[in-house]
């Protein structure tokens, strides 16, 4: 008898406490639409749309841009800074965009190969690592979600216990 109630009552305070233990975590990937509104074209000046903003791995880039006017290159710095075109890392230029991901932390290097390089249509950017986990504040209420658990459990016990007693 007393074996069928205590599975009985522990299952749903399990449940319970795993519910309660589910704390909420941020996924702080960003998608950046290069030159904003502005997209992927001549003309725009991409180190003042970059100047504000901080890149971290796991961000995405989109180049958005007018099918088959322009092209994507991903190059070095080398190729950057001379607007050399001939041997890019990766060079995309189907559809309308291109997102890519950048996966490591360093420099990234594009340009438009079509002669707009000289223009200015390149773009420069840092990676950073992803920022520290969170600021004290966060932890305090984890910290209160955890001792919340604590007590949840206790209380079940409890309950199971006076449960148990009285049979
Ligand atoms: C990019 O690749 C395409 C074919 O995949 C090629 O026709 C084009 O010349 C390449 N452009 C550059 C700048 O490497
Ligand atoms: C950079 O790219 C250019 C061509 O775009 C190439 O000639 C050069 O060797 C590369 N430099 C390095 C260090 O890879
Ligand atoms: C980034 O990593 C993913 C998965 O590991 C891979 O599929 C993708 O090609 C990588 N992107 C770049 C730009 O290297
Ligand atoms: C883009 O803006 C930067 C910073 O304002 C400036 O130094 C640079 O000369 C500009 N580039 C072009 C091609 O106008």
């Amino acid at each position: 008898m007393s074996l069928s109630v205590s599975p009985r009552l522990a299952l749903p305070a399990l449940l319970l406490c795993l519910a309660l233990l589910q704390i909420p975590t941020t996924v702080n990937a960003d998608k950046f639409t290069v030159g904003g509104s502005k997209g992927w074209n001549p003309n725009v000046n991409y180190t003042e749309w970059a100047m504000d903003k901080r890149f971290h791995v796991g961000d995405w880039l989109v180049f958005l841009y007018q099918p088959g006017q322009v092209d994507v290159l991903q190059v070095n710095e080398t190729a950057f800074n001379q607007c050399l075109s001939d041997s890019p890392i990766t060079n995309y230029s189907k559809g309308r965009s291109f997102a890519f991901e950048l996966n490591k932390t360093g420099k990234y290097y594009f340009i438009c190969s079509r002669g707009y390089c000289y223009g200015g249509m390149k773009l420069a950017i840092k990676v950073e690592k992803i920022p520290p986990p969170p600021p004290p504040e966060k932890m305090k209420s984890a910290a209160a979600y955890l001792s919340g658990a604590a007590a949840l459990v206790r209380a079940a016990a409890a309950v199971a216990a006076a449960v148990l007693a009285s049979i």
